[in-house]
């Protein structure tokens, strides 16, 4: 048996653990992810233990100066983490012994490992959210400063992916800060959530020792303390939370990545992508791909995914910890870090857009978008809509037959199918005066889409602020 191998709990054990299970049981190749929150952990522990007076002040002095070298050998990569020592917490702790002896052993008083894992991943959690949610931000002012330019470039808007109505470029880019303001504020939602401090709790029934659990949490900037030792060492809603969020953050970074795919096409051509952006092919020679929306599309498989598999792995769990919730961090991490590498490099993507306002003006011209409009016109003229629907229905139907365009027609056509269209009826057939009418709070009007983009700033401000309360 090795020095390091079962040291945590070899007391009762006779025989070396089998090779396998070491390698099976070991989680330190990916939870070194969280050795900067386990050592925040144990150093805010560690203060209260000795203000408890439960650890003497020269145990403290060592425990705390030897836990800062191990931190900054960690952030120049210089520490080395091994398998021997099954994960995170034991290569700290079995660290700290190498440099400060027996009196490491203090550190671990009225803790267990149980309370730590669950304290060390809503730690690196609430860092994580909170630099994603500033990602997010960015996102949102890239949209909101290209929709600011194009705020009154028509394009058309579509149903079941027909062209329907006109809208304009920046109304369009602005639906998606707004599903990204939703985002945000359910990054700082869920980072709330996960602010709770379970130390304390112990391996599932909390301690006889005299701790402070408000005193920790007060030390690590959570405001509230877990409310059940039992729910907190085996409660994994943060993570399940954190992945849904991060699901729908993909969703939506999906759906524009497709929209960018559909517009780069020839067939749409609303947008060219500059070459930085795109790939060729090793065989056409005339290929132009857009792989960057493509992987932002694709990689919302592997998010999904990752909840998906932390749901699993959590249905049904007796209480209190197993060791099944060992497996909440590889869906986590690379879930995480999916993310944030899509989200970093959406403003880039977007500015490397141009939009092709020729070809939006283009499809806007046929397909009859603005049949509602006359529909409307007729309305106002006081005919039911209903009734104007079916008109403008047959108006429509009439032009397939000619081959012509609404705005061919002249207003004796129109007055045949019905005689309430008034002298202005064809002024309706302008998609500039279209859009200017369509004046609701969140609609296309060029006005609506500045006045969306000031609100989405003052948003930003505020979701900035509620990012940056209650520690990093
Ligand atoms: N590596 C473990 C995990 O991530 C830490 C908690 C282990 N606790 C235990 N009693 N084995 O879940």
């Amino acid at each position: 048996m090795s020095d390091d191998q079962n040291s945590a709990w070899g007391g009762r054990f006779q025989e070396a653990t089998d090779a396998a299970v070491e390698a099976m049981n070991a989680s330190v190749a990916f939870d070194q992810a969280l050795a900067l929150q386990d050592i925040a952990g144990s150093l805010a522990h560690a203060r209260m233990l000795r203000a408890r007076d439960i650890i003497n002040g020269d145990e403290y002095n060592a425990i705390e100066g030897g836990l800062v070298s191990i931190a900054a050998e960690i952030r120049e990569g210089r520490f080395e983490f091994t398998v021997a020592r099954e994960d995170v917490h034991m290569n700290i702790e079995g660290a700290l012994a190498d440099r400060i002896g027996a009196t490491a052993g203090r550190l671990h008083t009225g803790r267990s490992r149980n309370d730590q894992v669950a304290l060390d991943l809503r730690l690196w959690l609430r860092r994580e959210l909170t630099t994603l949610g500033h990602e997010l931000s960015a996102v949102v002012t890239a949209l909101s400063e290209i929709a600011e330019t194009h705020a009154s470039v028509p394009m058309p808007g579509y149903t079941h992916l027909q062209r329907a109505q006109p809208i304009t470029f920046g109304h369009h880019l602005m639906a998606y800060a707004a599903m990204f303001l939703r985002d945000i504020d359910r990054v700082v939602d869920t980072r709330r959530r996960a602010s709770v401090m379970p130390l304390g709790s112990g391996a599932l029934a909390g301690t006889p020792l005299p701790i402070d659990r408000h005193r920790v949490a007060a030390e690590l900037d959570m405001p509230n303390l877990t409310l059940n030792s039992l729910d907190a060492v085996s409660d994994r809603d943060p993570g399940l939370e954190t992945l849904s969020t991060l699901s729908i953050i993909m969703v939506h970074i999906s759906r524009m990545a497709e929209e960018i795919v559909l517009w780069t096409s020839q067939e749409f051509g609303f947008v060219t992508l500059s070459d930085s952006f795109c790939t060729g092919s090793s065989l056409m020679p005339q290929k132009k791909n857009p792989d960057i929306p493509e992987l932002l599309r694709g990689k919302a498989g592997r998010v999904f995914g990752a909840l998906q598999s932390l749901l699993v792995v959590m249905k049904g769990l007796p209480l209190a910890y197993n060791k099944d919730m060992q497996e909440d961090k590889e869906p986590l991490l690379d879930a995480m870090a999916t993310v944030r590498t899509c989200v970093g490099i959406l403003p880039a993507l977007l500015s490397a857009m141009t939009p092709r306002v020729d070809r939006m003006a283009d499809a806007l011209g046929d397909g009859f978008l603005l049949a509602t409009d006359l529909a409307d016109h007729l309305v106002s003229q006081d005919v039911p809509f209903r009734e104007a629907h079916h008109v403008i229905g047959s108006a429509v139907a009439l032009c397939l037959d000619r081959g012509c365009r609404l705005e061919d027609l002249s207003l004796a056509d129109l007055r045949e199918l019905h005689p309430a269209f008034g002298d202005d009826a064809l002024a309706a057939l302008d998609a500039g005066a279209s859009l200017a009418q369509r004046d609701v709070p969140g609609g296309p009007a060029p006005k609506r889409v500045l006045e969306a983009i000031v609100s989405a700033r003052t948003t930003l401000d505020n979701l900035g602020t509620a990012l940056e309360t209650g520690g990093p």
